[in-house]
C-alpha cells in the first residue's frame, strides 16, 4: 500500500512494490545541477536595457518563486512524506526536496545578481493579494495535513491526503510553474537573460519528473483505494484545479498589467488553459477548457530530455555520470 503508517518491512527497498517511483529517483540523480554553473553575466547586460515592465515580471515571478520551492517542500516533509509507506516513494521524495531547496537557492543567485529591492521582492508574496491568494490556497489543504488530526485510514483521510496532493503538484507544480517558465523563457525567446533561461530549463527538468511522481501517485492511491473513485471526489478534484486556474488567471493580470514585446496576460492565460486541460486528462479527468497552445515552442522546452540549447551551445540534457552509466550498460 502506498498511504498508510509504516511498518519495520516498509523500510525495506526489496522486494520492490513501485519501481516506478525507483525509476523517478535513478532519473533524479542523473538531472543533478547546481545553479552556480551558469555565469549571469550577460543577463545583467541584458538587465540594464530592458523596460520598467519587463523588469516588473521579473521581480514578480521571482518574488512568487522563491518562496513557492519551500512550499512545496513543506507539503513534502509535513503533508506527504509522513502518510507514505512506500521506500520507494521516500527515496524520490528526498531527492526532490534537496532539488526544489536548489531551486530555491537558483532563485536567490538570481535574486542576488540583478539589481532588486530584496526586502521588496521578499515582502511581495504577502503583500500582493494575487500572489496571496494563491499561497493561501495552497494552506489551506496542507493544513489538513500538518494542523488537523489526520487518519489516513480513513476514506475522508485518504481523500485530504489527494486533495493537497492535487493542490501542491498538479496546480501549484503542474500549473503555476509552468506559466511561470513559460514567461521566463519568453525572454531568452527574444534573445534576453539566456542564462537565466538555462537556469530555468534546468528547473523545468526537475520539475516535470516531480509532476511525473505525483500524478503516478494519485493513480496508486486511486487504484489501491477504489472506494475514493466517486463521481464526486472526480468534480471535486477538477474543482481544484479549476479554482488553482483562476488564481494564477489574476496573478497573470497583474504580472502584465500592460504586456511586453510579445506577451501579455491573455496570452499567458491562454497558456495556463492549455496546460490545466494536459493535466485533467492526466490525472483521467475530461478537459475542461478546450484552449490551443498559443505558445508552440514551449512544446520543445518541456520536452527537456531531447533539449538542446543552442545559445549556450551547451546541451542541458547532460546528466551527471552520465558517461559512467553508459559505461555500465556496456559492460
Ligand atoms: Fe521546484
Ligand atoms: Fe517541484
Amino acid at each position: 500500500m502506498l498511504v498508510g503508517k509504516a511498518s519495520p518491512e516498509d523500510y525495506n527497498l526489496h522486494p520492490s512494490q513501485y519501481p516506478w517511483a525507483t525509476d523517478l529517483y535513478n532519473q533524479a540523480v542523473r538531472n543533478t545541477w547546481f545553479p552556480h554553473e551558469i555565469a549571469l553575466k550577460e543577463d545583467l547586460d541584458d538587465w540594464a536595457k530592458m523596460t520598467e515592465d519587463e523588469r516588473h515580471a521579473v521581480e514578480f515571478l521571482v518574488a512568487f518563486f522563491n518562496p513557492a520551492e519551500l512550499i512545496v517542500n513543506r507539503s513534502i516533509a509535513l503533508g506527504i512524506y509522513p502518510y507514505l509507506k512506500s521506500a520507494e516513494c521516500h527515496l524520490y521524495l528526498a531527492k526532490q526536496m534537496w532539488e526544489e531547496a536548489n531551486h530555491c537557492v537558483a532563485f536567490e543567485y538570481v535574486l542576488q545578481t540583478f539589481p532588486l529591492d530584496r526586502e521588496k521582492v521578499f515582502s511581495l508574496h504577502q503583500q500582493v493579494p494575487s500572489m496571496k491568494e494563491k499561497e493561501d490556497f495552497i494552506n489551506k489543504y496542507m493544513k489538513r495535513m500538518t494542523e488537523d488530526e489526520l487518519d489516513v485510514s480513513t476514506p475522508d483521510g485518504k481523500k485530504d491526503f489527494v486533495r493537497n496532493l492535487v493542490a501542491t503538484n498538479i496546480v501549484m507544480e503542474g500549473i503555476w510553474f509552468y506559466s511561470g517558465f513559460m514567461v521566463a523563457l519568453s525572454f531568452r525567446q527574444r534573445n534576453q537573460l539566456r542564462n537565466v533561461g538555462s537556469l530555468v530549463t534546468w528547473v523545468l527538468r526537475d520539475e516535470s519528473l516531480h509532476l511525473k511522481f505525483g500524478i503516478n501517485l494519485i493513480h496508486g492511491i486511486l487504484e489501491e483505494n477504489p472506494e475514493l473513485l466517486t463521481q464526486e471526489f472526480a468534480e471535486e478534484i477538477r474543482n481544484i484545479v479549476i479554482e488553482g486556474v483562476n488564481l494564477e488567471t489574476t496573478f497573470n493580470r497583474d504580472l502584465f498589467p500592460r504586456g511586453i514585446l510579445g506577451l501579455n496576460a491573455d496570452y499567458v492565460n491562454q497558456y495556463v488553459q492549455y496546460v490545466a486541460d494536459r493535466r485533467l486528462i492526466e490525472l483521467g479527468l475530461e478537459k475542461h477548457y478546450n484552449a490551443t497552445n498559443p505558445a508552440k515552442w514551449m512544446s520543445t522546452a518541456t520536452d527537456v530530455f531531447e533539449l538542446v540549447n543552442f545559445f549556450e551551445a551547451q546541451n542541458t540534457n547532460y546528466e551527471v555520470n552520465s558517461g559512467d552509466s553508459e559505461k555500465k550498460k556496456a559492460s
